[in-house]
């Protein structure tokens, strides 16, 4: 396999071990970094992920609530819990899990977040100051991509980027922080004609448009950099991503696995927003 592996579970672990570290350094001033977290309906992948980021919270040394209520819980209810949140000193980030039951408006919950305490980095004010380049949180997967790159030493700067699905929260974030960087960034989606045609001259492909297969070995430059950030499901029930991954690995010069690459990675990203929300909080 010419491709070098990028290991998000390695990375991830670096990473909860650095936000220890500052959470120490925090509490010692006497501020413990809390995140609240609020779950409404029982979904059981969202019951799974809430509990992980508990757990994850825990282990690191940060407090975590989550906050259950039930599927039929007024929208008024929740608002006002939020606003309740986003006034009390002592909780540093909120995370309203989605998906929201259907007579929910998620816009409207996720705009009644304060921006400060956005670890999502769902708020339109924090969309809108990725895209200005000012201070705010960067959504936790497209973030987690940009720490895979950055931690094998890649270079941005004048290199072609290729995103693949412009969803609010992976893709359109993904190809600011990539131009931001001073990348040459490109976003395929449904509509776009020819996708082969744009991945073969990328030098990064990111693709997350959740379906099976949508990079393959063909539409790749040797050596490219490919980040897989699909979560599907194989025939046989097996975890894997958007990318071919055993046909890609041939040609690529880098690649994510899955599991065990950005997935890590968006769950150590969100420890780090709340760290630096109470960082932030305390300055
Ligand atoms: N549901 C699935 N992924 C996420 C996430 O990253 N944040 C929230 N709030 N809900 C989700």
């Amino acid at each position: 396999m010419p491709a070098q592996l990028i290991d998000g579970n390695a990375l991830a672990k670096k990473i909860r071990a650095e936000v220890a570290g500052r959470t120490r350094a925090l509490k010692a001033r006497g501020v413990q970094p809390c995140l609240a977290i609020i779950l409404v309906g029982e979904d059981p992948a969202s019951q799974v992920y809430t509990k992980h980021k508990v757990n994850d919270s825990t282990e690191t040394g940060l407090k975590a609530t989550l906050e259950t209520y039930p599927a039929d819980l007024s929208e008024e209810k929740l608002l006002a819990r939020i606003r309740e949140l986003n006034a009390d000193k002592s909780v540093h980030g909120i995370l309203v899990q989605l998906p929201l039951p259907r007579h929910m408006d998620s816009g409207k919950v996720i705009e009644a977040i304060s921006p400060a305490k956005d670890v999502d980095g769902f708020h339109v004010a924090s969309a809108g100051a990725l895209v200005t380049g000012q201070p705010g949180f960067w959504p936790c997967t497209p973030y987690g991509c940009l720490k895979m790159l950055e931690d094998i030493g890649y270079d941005l700067r004048g290199k072609h980027a290729v995103v693949i699905g412009r969803s609010n929260i992976v893709g359109k974030p993904m190809a600011l922080m990539l131009l931001q960087k001073n990348a040459t960034v490109t976003i395929c989606h449904s509509a776009t004609k020819d996708l082969a045609a744009h991945t073969r001259q990328a030098d990064v492909v990111v693709a997350a448009v959740g379906k099976r297969n949508v990079l393959t070995a063909d539409m790749v430059k040797p050596g490219a950099v490919v980040i897989d950030v699909g979560m599907n499901r194989n025939e046989a029930g097996k975890l894997c991503g958007d990318v071919d991954f055993e046909g890609v690995k041939e040609v690529a010069g880098w690649i994510t696995p899955v599991p065990g690459g950005v997935g890590p990675m968006t769950r150590a990203m969100l420890l780090v927003n709340t760290l630096e929300a109470a960082e932030r909080a305390a300055a």
